[in-house]
């Protein structure tokens, strides 16, 4: 059976740890792994838009001495011609892995049921794994370690980097507090809760969702941000969650119940003036653009490690 990435929880600990330390060699020896994917080919199909995601996982490919298939949903049969089954059985005699941007689990996890080869969530509206490589390698780069770290996260709480975020706290053993709007439609889903519990019941990690963001930042090392459109929520919905959101909105003031050295991270893209202030994003905590440069080496490191290669050189 291939290993897939649906969502953070798909890996152990350790696994997480492994891959982490194989994206920073990466990153310091990027020219020993030139041959390492050599007639390797990975299919990218996307059913919603990218940039990071695209732009990374073709580089990574082609650093590594493979080739990546942009293949975008709208122009395939996918769904409508063609079931989820079959595609998946089908690119499993083509390609060695594919990633796949789709608008909901089931399609992840409907190919992973029918692939032979690893299939990577490049997010859907349940989880976004490959981010969480990428921003626990970034922390780990600045603050030297994830233990006893306590990261706060305020914005949309029904949300696939939200839940991922909460996995990646209660697999990896540190501390997550979120804070966003209530009521339907707005909150973590139960089953997200739960699957938190039982995973800091042996990490010893802790999630838990606060009132409101001075309650989730206090004394926290990183505050992380997220789109509060995200994609394929209708411009019809924009002032309604304007007006929702706006309490969550991450500003100079709540920077200040941090940490002094308070890390701000977002997955990108961003919206000044909503999720946060363009004074927090564009300011001295933030460190979105080393974070995003790091879905090249962390999604590299991945690669390796789901095709069954060394991820050290
Ligand atoms: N963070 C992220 O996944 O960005 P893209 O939507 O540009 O891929
Ligand atoms: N929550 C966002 C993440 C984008 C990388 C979205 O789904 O659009």
């Amino acid at each position: 059976m291939p290993r897939h990435l649906t969502k953070i929880s798909d890996l152990s600990k350790e696994e997480i740890l492994r891959i982490i330390e194989g994206a920073r060699n990466i990153k310091a020896h990027p020219l020993a792994y030139a041959e390492r994917l050599k007639n390797k080919t990975l299919l990218m199909l996307f059913e919603k838009p990218s940039l990071r995601t695209r732009v990374s996982f073709e580089v990574g490919m082609t650093q590594m001495g493979g080739h990546a298939i942009f293949y975008s949903v709208a122009d395939s049969p996918l769904g409508k011609k063609e079931s989820i089954e079959d595609t998946a059985k089908v690119l499993s005699r083509f390609v060695d892995v594919v990633m796949a941007r789709v608008n909901t689990r089931k399609t992840v996890q409907e190919l992973a049921a029918n692939s032979a080869i690893p299939i990577i969530n490049a997010l859907d509206d349940f989880a976004h794994p490959c981010q969480m490589l990428c921003d626990l390698q970034t922390i780990v780069e600045k603050r030297g370690t994830l233990e006893g770290l306590k990261m706060a996260y305020c914005g949309d709480l029904h949300n696939n980097v939200t839940y991922d975020l909460m996995r990646s706290a209660a697999v990896m053993g540190f501390d997550m507090s979120v804070a966003g709007p209530s009521g339907p439609g707005f909150e973590v889903e139960p089953e997200v809760l739960e699957e938190c519990q039982r995973l800091c019941a042996v990490s010893g990690g802790h999630v838990r969702v606060c009132a409101t963001s001075q309650e989730a930042c206090r004394g926290v090392d990183v505050i992380y941000a997220d789109s509060w459109m995200s994609y394929g929520i209708s411009k019809d919905q924009l002032q309604e969650r304007i007006n929702r959101f706006m309490p969550f909105q991450i500003n100079e003031a709540l920077l200040q119940v941090a940490k002094p050295d308070v890390i701000f991270m977002n997955c990108l893209p961003a919206a000044r003036g909503m999720e946060q202030t363009a004074g927090v994003i564009d300011g001295p905590h933030s460190i979105v653009f080393d974070q995003a440069e790091n879905r090249l080496h962390a999604q590299k490191s991945l690669l390796l490690f789901l095709l069954g290669q060394p991820l050290l050189d």
